[in-house]
């Protein structure tokens, strides 16, 4: 090379690499200014010094025989080496490391070094790698995480997403994002996975399937990654917790409303029905009078007339006051009973006595079957009021069977457990779970709807005509089970029949 452009060559090298000759000993021998710059030592400290004056303990003894090996057998060696200045600090050097050869004996005589400050380089590449695994605790703090294609195929998924999901990783990389969609629905499928893959950031809530089928809520937001445009970022958020919450609390909201309206109905119904009694009194008081005064009547056939009309005076006049007093039954039910006013007999004998009393009434083509083992256990609860209840039931019992023509009304007295978290009573809406006394009487009448089941403990609500129905038998069996500290739960479908269920407290003798 022409010595003009070898000086330039090597001022210009001298700017910017420390250049560094060494014995065979490994004795410095030169040193240039950046060597000296960045090791923070003079020339005169430097040179006749050892190369290892700069070593900062970073580096393996393995790690410095490689690099000796190769270039005391006439070959270049290249690496990164971490040395330490002279005020303690280390810095990173790119390193070509290559051996100078006497030209006479071709025998090495010296070894020279180009070094690269890359110190910085390399802070950079540490922060990166930080800045990665934060980012990938971050990511596994979620519930989930994973990058999907834009068809929804799955590119990457976090430890936690497996975990949520029930799959593993092999298994989610060969799946698409929509097969854990929960719905079956194809349409609201195809807009799930549009909204996921629009990544335009917002939240949005979705219901998603695991592995074993179970279904869980999902928060999910999803982005378009920045330098990627291709590939979308999903993050999930489990909310199936929230989500139940929620509903719990709806329903909690719902049974206060239906308490405080049952309240005001209550008063308004007591008020009313006292007014009615005083009203009944008079009516039947001067009906008795009349009645009376009639007899000192002279002309018979006036006299057979307006006795027969009296009586039906006293009849609807009775009738009336059977009403009144079903009424107040219903207005007592918040005043709960104590234990020591209540007089229970043996539950088996009263249904007894209550069939037998209701048999009469029944037409032909409706049979009742009883299901009442010997060891069936009692409930706590005043005898006449149970008559009341089983009466009402058995009277509904019959109206929806007589609407489809015959049927079959069954009676049962068992005791069951409740063991899931989500049976509410129909009436109260409380959370039913443990064992329980059960009579339930089913039939195979009409039925009750869905929405409608909500409504048939309402006072006064009824689907009979008028003089049929007064909507006020079932109010009157919640008011009576729920003083006796019993639910309610109904199982119907229309068309197919109804099961009231009373559950109460088992007893222990
Ligand atoms: N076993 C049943 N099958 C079908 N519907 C029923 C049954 N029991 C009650 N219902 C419905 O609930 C309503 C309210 O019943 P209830 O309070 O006893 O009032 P009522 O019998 O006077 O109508 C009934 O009108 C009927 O629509
Ligand atoms: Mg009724």
């Amino acid at each position: 090379m022409n010595q003009e452009f070898s000086t330039d060559l090597i001022q210009a090298l001298n700017k910017v690499a420390i250049l560094t000759v060494t014995d065979l000993q490994g004795h410095i021998i030169f040193a240039n200014e950046q060597f000296c710059h960045l090791s923070g030592y003079s020339q005169e400290e430097l040179l006749g010094a050892k190369h290892s004056i700069v070593n900062s303990g970073t580096h393996t003894k393995e790690f410095f025989s490689v690099m000796w090996k190769t270039v005391a057998t006439g070959n270049v060696w290249f690496g990164e080496v971490c040395n330490r200045a002279k005020d303690g600090h280390l810095y990173w050097l790119q390193a070509t490391i290559f051996p100078i050869f006497d030209q006479e004996t071709h025998k090495i005589r010296n070894y020279a070094a180009i070094r690269f400050d890359i110190t910085e380089k390399k802070n950079y590449e540490k922060i990166l790698k930080r800045r990665a695994s934060d980012y990938l605790a971050a990511i596994e703090t979620t519930d989930g995480f994973c990058q999907i294609e834009n068809n929804g195929n799955f590119l990457e998924v976090s430890d936690s997403y497996c975990h949520i999901t029930g799959y593993s990783r092999q298994e989610l990389l060969s799946m698409n994002i929509s097969d854990m969609d929960a719905t079956d629905n194809i349409d609201e499928r195809t807009e799930n996975l549009n909204c996921i893959i629009r990544g335009d950031g917002r939240t949005f809530e979705m219901m998603r399937r695991r592995k074993d089928n179970s279904i869980w809520a999902a928060e999910i937001t999803a982005t378009r990654s920045t330098t990627d445009n291709n590939s979308i970022f999903v993050f999930l958020h489990d909310v199936t917790e929230r989500k139940e919450m929620e509903k719990r609390n709806e329903d909690l909201r719902h049974q206060l409303n239906h308490i405080q309206k049952l309240d005001s109905i209550g008063r308004l119904t007591a008020g009313l029905a006292h007014d009615f009694n005083n009203i009944l009194a008079s009516i039947l008081g001067y009906t008795e009078m009349s009645q009376i005064i009639s007899d000192d009547l002279l002309d018979d056939e006036i006299k057979t007339d307006l006795k027969q009309n009296l009586e039906q005076v006293e009849i609807a006049g009775k009738r009336a006051a059977e009403l009144v007093s079903k009424m107040l039954t219903y207005c007592r039910q918040s005043t709960e009973k104590k234990i020591h006013e209540i007089s229970p007999r043996p539950t088996p004998e009263v249904i007894e006595e209550v069939l037998k009393m209701l048999r009469v009434g029944l037409t032909e083509t409706i049979s009742i079957e009883l299901d009442v083992s010997d060891k069936a256990p009692n409930i706590l609860i005043d005898s006449i009021e149970l008559h009341q209840v089983l009466t009402n039931l058995l009277v509904n019992a019959r109206d929806a069977i007589g609407i489809v023509g015959g049927g079959t009304i069954k009676i049962r007295l068992t005791t069951i457990m409740i063991d899931s978290s989500n049976c509410l009573c129909d009436a109260c809406l409380t959370v039913l779970q443990g064992g329980f006394i059960q009579l339930s009487i089913s039939d195979n009448g009409s039925g009750i709807s869905k929405e409608m089941i909500s409504q048939v403990f309402d006072p006064f609500f009824t689907t009979k005509d008028v003089g049929e129905g007064t909507g006020l038998g079932l109010s009157v069996v919640s008011g009576i089970v729920h003083q006796s500290r019993g639910h309610i739960l109904i199982d119907s479908e229309l068309g197919v029949g109804t099961t009231f269920k009373l559950l109460f407290p088992i007893v222990v003798p």
